[in-house]
């Protein structure tokens, strides 16, 4: 059922969405909370990195060692990013312009053609650490080294997490890149009131009340079937699945919203984590990437189910591609709209969302709307096929 009874205040303003002042003010926000940064195999072997930005800032994770040490991405000497973005390998973490070369702790430990640096104390260049905490498959990075445990803010301590993305393996993975601020793309993904409309020949329709088990914490919100899906092509398929790898409960999904950025969609068979992420640029970038678990696989199954796994995962695809073409026409509208805004119980997790956004960064001034930006022209969808990631 829903916690909420009727309708909701729409608790964001048109200017938290589209005035340069808000996106600024959400990127400050954003860096004092847990965002998913990498996959863990991209960073098994001792060397592996990856580079992307959090929040604005360029941001490195390296595996050192057997150890996951991440620091902002940016040169001490001469402002370069040390390192490319996408993931990589290389023996030590070394600028890719003059060469500096930092050890584990950020510190530096070589300055090529040290004499022309004579004076510098090189015992105070170091690169600024960020927490880096990995959840099964997925590595998740804080830019507040401070900051308390991601797990810690999770009602159940991780443990979903860590049972739907333990010991499973990648099987589909895509990022695209969106002129629309990333709380329409956040919104979108946490309520099915669209779904009729939006997605006629996967979901049909959307669940009556009492087929829904939402859960709200100051950290997030849950979606969960009380009865598996019937006869739509998304609950045939969990079905099929389920009867050819022996999965239980295969067309019950839950899906959780991990604030402020990540949320995860998963049944027993696939999981997958869909992250968005402002940049710096004023675009949102969604990264997607869905698992299968390894403990399904025997050598002879491991093929099918791979294959099944794909067909699920694009079945995803065209599910997200559907809702990429709501996101420009819905940004516009906020740029001109009049209006408050209202939500209704079913969508109760944007309401939790809004409030946490809210409580957290506030609203921007209106004399700060008056700058709001027009991001560029409605963009078409992306075609179905996506560009892989790194
Ligand atoms: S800019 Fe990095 S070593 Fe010069
Ligand atoms: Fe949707």
């Amino acid at each position: 059922m829903f916690s909420a009874r009727g309708a909701l205040e729409h608790l964001l303003r048109p200017a938290d969405y589209t005035a340069a002042a808000a996106r600024a003010r959400d990127l400050a926000w954003l860096r004092g909370h847990w965002h998913l940064h990498a996959l863990a195999c991209d960073l098994q072997r001792d060397g592996d990195q990856v580079a992307d930005e959090v929040a604005g800032v360029p941001v490195v994770v390296r595996n050192d060692g057997g150890r996951l040490v991440g620091f902002v991405n940016v040169c001490p000497h001469r402002h370069s990013l040390l390192v490319g973005p996408g993931a990589t390998h290389a023996a030590t973490l070394r600028c890719m312009v003059h060469g500096w070369t930092f050890d584990d702790a950020g510190a530096l430990c070589r300055l090529p053609d040290g004499p022309s640096f004579v004076g510098l104390d090189g015992s105070a260049v170091r690169l600024r650490r960020v927490a880096v905490e990995r959840c099964g498959a997925l590595v998740f990075v804080n830019l507040n080294v401070d900051a308390p445990p991601f797990v810690d803010g999770v009602p159940d301590g991780g443990a979903e997490l860590r049972a739907r993305f333990g010991a499973h393996r990648p099987v589909d993975r895509w990022t695209t890149s969106h002129a629309v601020d990333w709380k329409v793309i956040v919104e979108n993904a946490v309520e099915s009131y669209h779904v009729p409309l939006v997605h006629p020949a996967t979901f049909r329709a959307f669940r009556p009340p009492e087929l829904h088990d939402h859960r709200l914490w100051p950290g997030g919100t849950r979606y969960a079937d009380r009865k598996p899906w019937g006869r739509e092509p998304m609950g045939l398929a969990a079905r099929l699945l389920g009867a050819l790898f022996g999965a239980g409960a295969v067309s019950r999904f839950v899906h959780t919203h991990y604030f402020p950025t990540t949320m995860t969609y998963a049944n027993e068979l696939v999981s997958t984590a869909f992250a968005v992420m402002p940049r710096a640029d004023g675009t949102s970038r969604v990264t997607v990437a869905s698992f299968l678990p390894d403990a399904l696989s025997s050598s002879l199954l491991r093929p099918l189910q791979w294959a099944f796994g794909r067909v699920f995962s694009q079945l995803g695809r065209r599910i997200v591609a559907e809702d990429m073409r709501l996101w420009p026409h819905v940004q516009r509208g906020l740029q001109s709209s009049e209006h408050a805004g209202v939500l209704g119980a079913r969508e109760e997790r944007v309401h939790a969302f809004q409030h946490f956004v809210v409580q957290g960064r506030g609203h921007v001034d209106d004399d700060d709307a008056v700058d709001a930006v027009a991001p560029p022209v409605a963009c078409p969808a992306p075609p179905l096929r996506l560009g892989r990631r790194g």
